[in-house]
């Protein structure tokens, strides 16, 4: 190493010491070095989800955020290469918004419980069953099912995507819990699927009651993916970015993520004066992505994302009519 990429590694470290010990340190700085590079070389952006964890987050990362940012910002990058640390459906949806870019995932195995509990003929049946009702459908499902449907939405959007139809019905999948949490804050009805994340429909309100027990005045926030019962209970519910907003801006001393782990390991960083309570859920397709695989994805080009063209067109027409709401 030369004194420069030393001196640069220290800085490194000195931004995620809060979150990773200084034992475990050494064994990610090779990969760290070696993915920088590599970057360089094949003119590379890495776009990472808020769940991943901080060397991937805060060391190796270009763009960061929740799905709906990681979405938007992958339609401007203007790199050859962009590699989605995150899930397959998240690189899915950066190559039908950038089709000119070689998008990678570094784990082809890095699925969702949520994108695997419905496939393109659940959407055609819900479609024939409740004809002329619009068919929203959450980030969270692969490009087949985007593309039987008539809008997107993240968790960031939802309400104002449902909304923003002007009708008095939707059909919203296929997360139950996402729709009926939406349910309680518009006069839009909606028809939910019963598809579920696996992290987050572990949460329960006993988990809340228990932490407002052993930490008076801790400020408890949801993903709304959780079930409504716990979102209620909460003090705040939103997406992984309107999460990380919030405890920006609150300051309160001490809070609870009700979401992936790592997500208050990434936020303690911005925010080393709030203290992180974390009973958290591990996000498994999530963590398969680590240093080792980003760097064989940029170093063999692998795990090229490809969408047939015709699914591609249609998924892309869902996904562009929910950035344009
Ligand atoms: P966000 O869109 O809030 O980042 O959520 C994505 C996700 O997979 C949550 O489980
Ligand atoms: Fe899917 Fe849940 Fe993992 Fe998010 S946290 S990627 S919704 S399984």
């Amino acid at each position: 190493m030369t004194l420069n990429a030393s001196a640069s590694m220290t800085a490194l470290y000195g931004r995620v010491r809060q979150v990773i010990p200084p034992i475990e340190w050494p064994a990610f700085t090779d990969d760290i070095e070696a993915i920088l590079d590599l970057k360089q070389q094949r003119n590379a952006v890495i776009l990472a989800h808020n769940y991943q964890t901080p060397e991937i987050f805060h060391c190796v990362a270009d763009i960061v955020g929740d799905s709906l940012a990681l979405a938007r910002k992958a339609m401007t990058v203007e790199a050859d290469v962009i590699v989605l640390a995150g899930v397959h459906f998240m690189a899915e949806t950066a190559k039908l918004l950038n089709p000119g870019k070689t998008v990678l995932i570094p784990d082809t195995e890095a699925g969702c419980s949520l994108a695997d509990s419905i496939t393109p003929a659940d959407v055609r049946l819900l479609r024939q069953r409740y004809p002329g009702i619009p068919i929203v459908t959450y980030v969270n499902t692969s490009a087949a099912v985007k593309a039987e449907s008539d809008i997107c939405c993240t968790s960031g959007n939802a309400k104002a995507v449902v909304e923003g139809l002007g009708v008095p019905q939707v059909i919203m999948l296929p997360d139950e819990y996402l729709a009926q949490n939406i349910a309680t804050q518009t006069t839009v009805k909606i028809i939910a699927w019963k598809g579920h994340c696996e992290v987050h429909e572990r949460f329960s309100p006993a988990d809340i009651r228990q932490l407002r027990e052993d930490h008076p005045g801790i400020t408890v926030l949801a993903h709304p993916e959780c079930p409504p019962a716990v979102v209620a209970e909460a003090d705040f519910s939103g997406s992984t970015a309107a999460m990380s907003d919030y405890v920006g801006r609150q300051k309160s001393a001490r809070v609870m993520l009700m979401t992936e782990c790592s997500m208050s390991d990434n936020v303690a960083v911005e925010h080393p004066e709030v203290e992180f309570i974390r009973p958290c859920n591990l996000c498994p397709h999530m963590k398969r992505i680590t240093l080792a695989n980003i760097r064989a994805a940029l170093e063999l080009n692998r795990h090229v994302v490809t969408i047939d063209p015709e699914i591609a067109a249609r998924a892309r027409l869902s996904v562009e009519r929910m950035l344009a709401v």
